[in-house]
């Protein structure tokens, strides 16, 4: 059996040197029992990179083999929470509700592209980091009776809510790391007057159509509203494109969804350039919820901030929705549902030109230092899925450094994109990074002259980002599994 030239170690000494290995490997802080790859590597399946990455493909960028890119942009929570509201970057999805194969809740096929992956919850916060994913799932006894329970449990010595789930019968579970959200901080949903209520819909002309219609924006709105009442320190920001005429139907839709209480209200706001409140007084008075309408008026008439009073924002879509669905070259027909299919006319990228950064119709000079806020698109007038993650990437990031220096010398706020989680390696979650690491640095200008420095510092980079520290509570309970496992066996 052995090797002529090996001496063979008596079987139960051999056993013991095994699980004092396992043991040993288990107790390093470079253990880890999910194959861990980092940005870049080649992988099969999300599991096998780190948390906060996914396993994807980039055929647009010429990288064909699957690899980790990232989804997670770092917290600058965790950087620093005092600083005002101006300071931090937020990741921002594009129609945020226009998930990929979603049906209209009319029943109607929907014939209007999509332009995320994923749901509004998911955005914010996914839950789909398995723990066990590379072993067999534990058994089910090996929890404590919290854990069993499907309920996201926190304990004191555990840094975030770990949710166990039974896998069907099998008495064996699933565990989840509710740590590890997508951080998706900024939404943007466009309103339409629908069926006698408020829909969520991809349209044009300023009407909802049948096919046009996503789902009543009351469904989307609970999940943001579960999604703070569940994490009391995180701040979201909805954009509203703003199409609805009934009136107080924007208050009514957001009261119905019991968004009101989180509300910052719109005299806090800074009217002329400066700083906003610090982050950590947003979080204390329970500030957590900034919504922007498209619609100026409502800011009189129902105390909903209009956004470009605010914000300043560069112009990506140009081209018509309606003159592109019109246009029959290059669109496929996807299991039943017309989906126009991008490289019609001229690609839609007008806005997208390296190194510019023009401000949209609606908003002032980017440069214009009385609106304290940025915000940066960078998407096609059409969604186009292959071609996302090549424009999430370096393109991206050019833009925001244009955008930077056409908006006096400020970084990005706000980061909008479609399909955020595509990309060929840092994406977007890197482009937040680099806004949050630019507005520290002290290079951000106000009215009131140059701000402190802030949330990265240049040791701190955002590729050294680790990911959330959940592989101790990991170890915690696989090391008795495994014990017990090896010690059956000797
Ligand atoms: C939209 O759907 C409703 C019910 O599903 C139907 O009554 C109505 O006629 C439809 N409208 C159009 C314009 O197709
Ligand atoms: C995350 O989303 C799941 C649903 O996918 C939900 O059950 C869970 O409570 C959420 N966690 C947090 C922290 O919001
Ligand atoms: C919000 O809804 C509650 C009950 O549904 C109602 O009593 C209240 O007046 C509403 N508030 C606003 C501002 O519409
Ligand atoms: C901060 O500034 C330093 C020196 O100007 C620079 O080297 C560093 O890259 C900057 N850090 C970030 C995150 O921009
Ligand atoms: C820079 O960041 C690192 C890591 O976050 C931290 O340890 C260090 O104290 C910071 N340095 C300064 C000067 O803030």
């Amino acid at each position: 059996m052995m090797g002529g030239d090996r001496v063979a170690l008596p079987q139960r000494p051999r056993r013991l040197a095994a699980v004092v290995a396992i043991l040993a490997a288990l107790c390093s802080p470079a253990a880890v029992v999910v194959s861990a790859r980092k940005v870049g590597q080649s992988c099969a399946l999300d599991r096998n990179c780190d948390a906060g990455l996914h396993c994807e493909t980039c055929v647009a960028d010429g990288n064909v083999r699957p690899r980790c890119t990232r989804v997670v942009p770092v917290d600058p929570q965790t950087k620093a929470k005092d600083l005002p509201f101006n300071r931090y970057a937020w990741l921002t999805t594009h129609n945020s509700f226009a998930r990929l194969g979603q049906r209209s809740q009319t029943g109607v096929a929907i014939a209007t592209p999509w332009n995320q992956q994923d749901t509004v919850t998911e955005q914010l916060n996914v839950s789909a980091l398995f723990l066990c994913s590379s072993t067999p799932p534990l058994p089910i006894s090996f929890l404590s009776p919290a854990m069993q329970s499907s309920a996201p449990t926190s304990t004191p010595a555990l840094p975030c809510p770990i949710c166990c789930i039974l896998v069907s019968d099998t008495g064996f579970c699933s565990c989840f790391d509710l740590c590890a959200q997508n951080g998706v901080r900024g939404l943007m949903l466009d309103m339409y007057d629908f069926r006698n209520d408020i829909w969520l819909c991809h349209s044009f002309g300023g009407i909802c159509q049948n096919f046009t219609a996503f789902q009543p924006a009351v469904n989307v709105l609970r999940e943001v509203e579960r999604f703070l009442s569940r994490n009391t320190a995180e701040v979201v920001t909805i954009f509203v494109e703003d199409y609805v005429e009934s009136p107080m139907g924007l208050t009514r839709v957001l009261n119905a969804s019991g968004l009101l209480p989180y509300m910052f209200p719109v005299w806090r706001m800074p009217k002329s350039g400066g700083d906003w409140p610090r982050l950590s007084d947003m979080v204390r008075d329970n500030h957590r919820l900034l919504v922007f309408t498209s619609k100026a008026a409502k800011e009189a008439a129902e105390g909903i901030a209009y956004e470009w009073r605010y914000v300043v924002e560069n112009q990506c879509a140009s081209l018509s929705f309606a003159l592109a669905l019109a246009l029959p070259p290059d669109k496929t027909i996807n299991a039943g549902y017309l989906t126009c299919v991008l490289r019609v006319v001229a690609d839609g990228t007008k806005g997208m030109v390296k190194g510019t950064c023009h401000n949209r119709a609606e908003s002032a000079a980017m440069n214009d230092l009385s609106r304290s806020l940025v915000l940066v698109n960078y998407f096609r007038d059409l969604p186009n899925f292959p071609e996302a993650c090549k424009d999430n990437s370096a393109a991206l990031m050019d833009l925001l450094t244009a955008c930077h220096d056409k908006s006096g010398d400020r970084w990005a706020n706000f980061i909008a994109v479609d399909f955020y989680k595509r990309s060929d390696r840092g994406g977007a979650a890197e482009a937040t990074d680099k806004a949050n690491g630019g507005l520290v640095n002290g290079t951000c200008t106000t009215r009131h002259g140059k701000t402190p420095k802030g949330i990265f510092n240049a040791s701190s980079d955002a590729a050294a980002w680790r990911p959330p520290p959940v592989l101790q509570w990991q170890r915690l309970v696989l090391l008795p599994v495994v014990v017990f496992a090896v010690l059956l066996r000797l």
